[in-house]
């Protein structure tokens, strides 16, 4: 397995004092370090029985577009609030401080479709647990929850396992 980690930027202070941000744009933009990323989940998912791919708006999409595309998989985006042109299903979640809302359309998949959910990033898991409610309110199946960075710190990807879904995740990062 090749090492990601060391193509993935840490900017200190953003977006407040004391986080450490862990960019991927310097990852995106290395042509060896994006295909390695999209490669090793293609190793991980090309023999999992997926209907689709659902990438969370925005790093998610990145991502989630291009995994779809090597595994020729239909690709479904969990959008922010507002931006969907169809009838919706929503859902709220919570932030470290505040919270937004996520969307898909109502009918981005027949009911009992089997769903590999993508981020970049987990920390909180605020984000990804709201995407997994809302998938499965549309009746779509969680088969497993994907992401290039986790912040183990933050609890997030525990979460998501007491939930009862798997977690996969590329890379850690301790300290934020
Ligand atoms: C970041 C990241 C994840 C989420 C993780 O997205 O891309 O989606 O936060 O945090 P959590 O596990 O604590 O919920 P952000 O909301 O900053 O927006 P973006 O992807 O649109 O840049
Ligand atoms: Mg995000």
């Amino acid at each position: 397995m090749s090492d990601i980690t060391k193509l993935i930027r840490t900017i200190p202070n953003y977006p407040k004092d004391g986080i450490m941000f862990r960019d991927i744009t310097t990852l995106l933009k290395d042509p060896k370090g994006f295909q390695t990323t999209i490669n090793m989940l293609v190793e991980k998912y090309k023999n999992t029985d997926i209907d689709y791919i659902a990438g969370i708006e925005a790093r998610g999409f990145i991502l989630g577009a291009a995994l779809a595309y090597a595994l020729n998989k239909g690709f479904i985006p969990v959008r922010k609030k507002g931006k969907l042109p169809g009838k919706t299903i929503t859902q709220s979640y919570d932030l470290e401080y505040g919270s937004d809302t996520i969307e898909i359309h109502e009918d981005s998949f027949a009911s009992g479709s089997k769903i590999l959910l993508i981020d970049d990033l987990i920390a909180t898991g605020g984000t990804a647990i709201g995407a997994i409610t809302l998938i499965e309110k549309a009746g779509g199946t969680i088969v497993e929850t994907a992401f290039v960075v986790d912040l183990p710190e933050l609890g997030g990807a525990k979460k998501i396992q007491n939930l009862g879904h798997k977690v996969f995740c590329l890379c850690s990062f301790e300290g934020h």
